[in-house]
Order: structure tokens, then C-alpha cells, then sequence
């Protein structure tokens, strides 16, 4: 028999908070993400819908608490010009979605279609502003447009567009992946793009302070990170953006259910390999911001497969089962434990492309696993952290191995600690020994999603194949905490 995996951890040591923004989304026009996904159309008699958005889809991101929602991409971003979004649907000019199956782009879900949905789920805006090909004065006027209270050019045409009040729209990117589909910049240049829109983009809102974001690097281009700390003052960038996604292989990704273990194996490293990537970022990023001012945002991250068979190849469809779950737990686990850089960030993408929490089609929704494991997890927003050692055994697959437990732990405002843990492998339960120290913890209870199979997955036909259920393997013994996790299984337990 296996070994027995352990952690420690002191209840009392709690002390970064978990920023709730980690808990972000990302809604690019892609696919059916935004149009048959979150928005069917203000005529729609058939799907529920407000003001043209799913109701079903409303109610199922509130109760997912998200906190905020990145729009409208992604590369569409840098090709986005938002004043064809607006005023009457029947005037607006379309345009062609380059990046994502050429369709075309009727501009019916613009900037008060999305603004308005966030406040009806309850979530924060996250603009992405054009700057690949854009103008610094096409940025500013967007800001002035959503933010600016007073009487200006902007915010009277707003006010004819039947919104008076300003919203609230704090975090905003400047430019997206600026190496690559957002202008194929270097570093330097882009640094100095940075600094000018940054500079004109102020001054527009008296109760919301403006968070910028500067787009971030691919992955482990650290390059791109050193320059641009290097070469942005602090007081002008929020945050700095990293994109990474769990791809095996960009030209081979494999497919998103039938997959093989190897390619199980393959994405978990992937996947793992980001716990490498904060940390080397955050090293480079405390050179220059020591005060941790700066947030690390990951505003796109999860897994890449190959389309669903059939399906547009530019519209990223992919199914979801218990390996994204594993994704999902294990990555959230990794973005808590570094709680004190990464403090935003951004699953791609939200309904029916990629990693999906929700997927669609025509009146039927369902959950994914991801979804559930986000779910599970929301007790640790804003919670305070509590620093762990863990001492995993591996989950072996050939000659090669990876820590089979992730875990992360929380204490809340009410003085409840809730422990997630993942047992990423494959095969083998996995007992953890827990030790707790400090916090005179006396009961235990938890959730746990696990599945018969890997591969499974929720269908249209069976769409609660996989929930959360009722945990009954955790046992506390004074000081002593024991959990017995099946095969790739998600656990949340709560102490009190
Ligand atoms: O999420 C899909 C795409 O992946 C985004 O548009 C882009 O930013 C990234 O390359």
C-alpha cells in the first residue's frame, strides 16, 4: 500500500487574503461563448432571457459567485472599435471576426449589452481595451464613455444611448497578448505603448480608481516580464497579465474526452507547470515592486483541446470532464498559494469555448465539472490564506511522476477554515495525515466531485453525471485531521 501523504499546517499563521478577482471569467466573441452562449437575443421567445442574456446562464454565474469578466477578448480585443457597439441594434455596422472563423460580427452584444449584464449577475466589469489597432483617443473615449459622470462629448452620448449614470468599471486592459495577435510588439516597444495609453486614460471617474493592466507575457517568455516591469513606473499599471494554457502540444492537443492517460499525464504537468511560472514571474516582478504593489493577473488560463468533432474549428468547442476538474482544483490551489502576487484571475473562457464552466445549446444549459469545482472552492474568496507544508506521494505514469495531492487552505471572516484538496492520480486513493495547528478546531464536514471514469463528463442528455456530494472520508481527531481521496477527486472539507 501506498504511503501516506501529509500536510501541516497552522490555522493561527493565516494571514494574505485570497483576492476574490482570482475567481474572474473571460467572455471573448469566440464561438458561441458570447452570441448563443451568454446572449440569445432580446426577441428570443424560447430561452428565457433579460434583455436578450439566458436567465439560466444569470442565475448560474451568481451562484457562482464570479467576481469579475473579462470582454470582448482575447485577440478580438485588438480588433474590437467599440463605438460599433452601441445606440440602435439595426444601425450598428458589422465586421468580420478575423481570429475566430471568419464569421461575421453584427455588433448586437455591445458595451451596454455587457455592462449591464455584469450588474445583473452581479459580477465586476473587466474591459479589454483595443490597442493593437486602435488609437489612444478610441481608449480614452471608451473610458469617458462608461465612467464619466459630468457633462462631456462621451458621457452625453451615453446618456442618448438611455444610460444616465456612469458604471463602475475598474479594471481595464491595455492591450492583449501585445507579442502576438495583439501586434506581434517586443517587449521595449510595447513598454512604451503601455506608458501612453496609460497616461490619458485617467481622470475620467471620481469613485472608481482605475486598474490598469498591462498585457502579459506567454507563458515562460520571463523576457517579456523583466522588460516591462524594467520599464513601467509602478504607479502606472494595476497589474501585469500572464497567459498560460494546458496544452500538450500546440499542433497535436488531443481530444478533450477520449483521451489516453498519457495525455492525462501530459495536461496535468501543464497544468502543474504554472505553480514554476508564478513563481519565477514573482521573482522577476519583486526585483522591481518589492512591496508586492503590482498584482500578477493570469487572465487566461485552463485547458486546449481539439475541437469537438463536427464543430467549427474556429470556435473552440471542447467537452469538459474530471481531467479539467483536476485542472481546475489543482490550479486554484496554486493561484491561493500565491495569494500575495496573484491576485486576479481569468478561466478561459466561460460558456461553450475552452475550458467552459457552462455549456449551451439552443434552451438546454448544463454544469461542467469545472464549474462545480469553482463552486466548491468560492468559500476561500477573501478569505485569509493559510500557509501549508505538504509531503505528497507521486502519481507515477512510465518513468515520469508528479505530486499526486494539492492542497490550500483558508480561514474566513466567521473563523471557518476550509481545506481544498485534489488527488490528481489516476489510479491509486490517496490518504493525506493533516495536522493542524492553532484555531481549536472541533468538526469536520466537505464535499467532494469524483467520477467513475476520467474521461467522463456532463452531457446534454445526462447533465448531472457529475456533481458534488456529501464527503464522509475525513475524520478529526484532535490536532489530527485524516482524508481518504479516491482517484482523481476534488475535496473541500470545512472545519469548525
Ligand atoms: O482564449 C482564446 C485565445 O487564446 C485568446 O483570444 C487569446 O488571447 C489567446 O491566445
Amino acid at each position: 500500500s501506498l504511503a501516506q501523504n501529509n500536510l501541516t499546517f497552522n490555522v493561527d499563521a493565516a494571514k494574505t487574503t485570497i483576492s476574490r478577482q482570482i475567481y474572474g471569467h473571460f467572455a471573448e466573441h469566440l464561438g458561441h461563448c458570447v452570441y448563443g452562449g451568454f446572449y440569445v437575443g432580446e426577441g428570443n421567445t424560447k430561452i428565457p432571457n433579460s434583455n436578450g442574456v439566458r436567465n439560466d446562464v444569470i442565475d448560474a454565474l451568481k451562484k457562482l459567485k464570479i467576481a469579475n469578466l473579462r470582454w470582448p477578448g482575447g485577440c478580438f480585443a485588438d480588433t474590437y472599435h467599440w463605438k460599433d457597439g452601441i445606440g440602435p441594434k439595426d444601425k450598428r455596422p458589422s465586421m468580420v471576426n478575423t481570429w475566430w472563423g471568419g464569421v461575421t460580427e453584427d455588433n448586437s452584444f455591445g458595451t451596454h449589452d455587457f455592462l449591464n449584464m455584469c450588474e445583473l449577475i452581479g459580477t465586476e466589469p473587466y474591459l479589454a481595451g483595443n490597442v493593437g489597432s486602435g488609437t489612444v483617443q478610441e481608449l480614452i473615449d471608451w473610458v469617458q464613455y462608461v465612467s464619466f459622470e459630468g457633462k462631456s462629448p462621451m458621457s452625453d452620448l451615453r446618456r442618448q444611448n438611455g444610460r444616465e449614470k456612469p458604471w463602475s468599471v475598474k479594471y481595464w486592459g491595455v492591450g492583449n497578448e501585445a507579442w502576438g495577435c495583439g501586434g506581434n510588439m517586443q517587449p521595449e516597444y510595447y513598454a512604451d505603448v503601455y506608458r501612453k495609453y496609460a497616461t490619458f486614460m485617467t481622470g475620467w471617474s471620481n469613485d472608481t480608481k482605475i486598474f490598469r493592466i498591462a498585457s502579459g507575457a506567454n507563458s515562460r517568455d520571463y523576457n517579456w516580464t523583466e522588460v516591462l516591469m524594467k520599464n513601467i513606473p509602478g504607479n502606472m499599471l494595476g497589474g501585469l497579465a500572464l497567459h498560460h494554457y494546458s496544452v500538450i502540444d500546440w499542433n497535436k492537443k488531443g481530444p478533450a474526452v477520449d483521451f489516453s492517460e498519457q495525455q492525462y499525464f501530459s495536461t496535468m504537468k501543464q497544468a502543474l507547470f504554472m505553480d514554476s511560472l508564478v513563481i519565477k514571474h514573482s521573482a522577476i516582478m519583486d526585483k522591481y515592486d518589492p512591496q508586492k504593489r503590482v498584482a500578477l493577473v493570469v487572465d487566461e488560463w485552463g485547458g486546449w483541446y481539439d475541437v469537438e468533432p463536427g464543430t467549427n474549428p474556429g470556435f473552440l468547442y471542447q467537452q469538459n470532464t474530471m481531467r479539467d476538474a483536476m485542472i481546475a482544483g489543482a490550479t486554484l490551489n496554486i493561484f491561493h498559494n500565491h495569494a500575495d502576487r496573484v491576485r486576479m484571475a481569468n478561466l478561459a473562457q466561460t460558456i461553450n469555448v475552452l475550458q467552459a464552466v457552462i455549456l449551451t445549446k439552443e434552451e438546454k444549459m448544463i454544469l461542467t465539472p469545472t464549474y462545480h469545482v469553482m463552486e466548491m472552492y468560492n468559500v476561500h474568496q477573501d478569505a485569509k490564506l493559510i500557509p501549508l507544508t505538504i509531503k505528497s506521494n507521486d502519481y507515477v505514469f512510465g518513468k515520469e511522476k508528479l505530486p499526486a495531492i494539492s492542497a490550500s487552505a483558508s480561514k474566513d471572516s466567521n473563523g471557518l477554515v476550509h481545506i481544498s484538496l485534489v488527488n490528481i492520480d489516476a489510479k491509486n486513493t490517496q490518504d493525506i495525515a493533516i495536522d493542524l495547528q492553532g484555531g481549536n478546531l472541533k468538526t469536520v464536514s466537505g464535499r467532494i466531485l469524483a467520477s467513475a471514469k476520467l474521461q467522463d463528463y456532463n452531457s446534454f442528455d445526462t447533465p448531472a453525471k457529475i456533481k458534488p456530494a456529501p464527503f464522509q472520508g475525513a475524520a478529526l481527531k484532535g490536532k489530527s485531521l485524516t482524508v481518504k481521496m479516491p482517484p482523481f477527486s476534488v475535496v473541500v472539507l470545512e472545519l469548525k
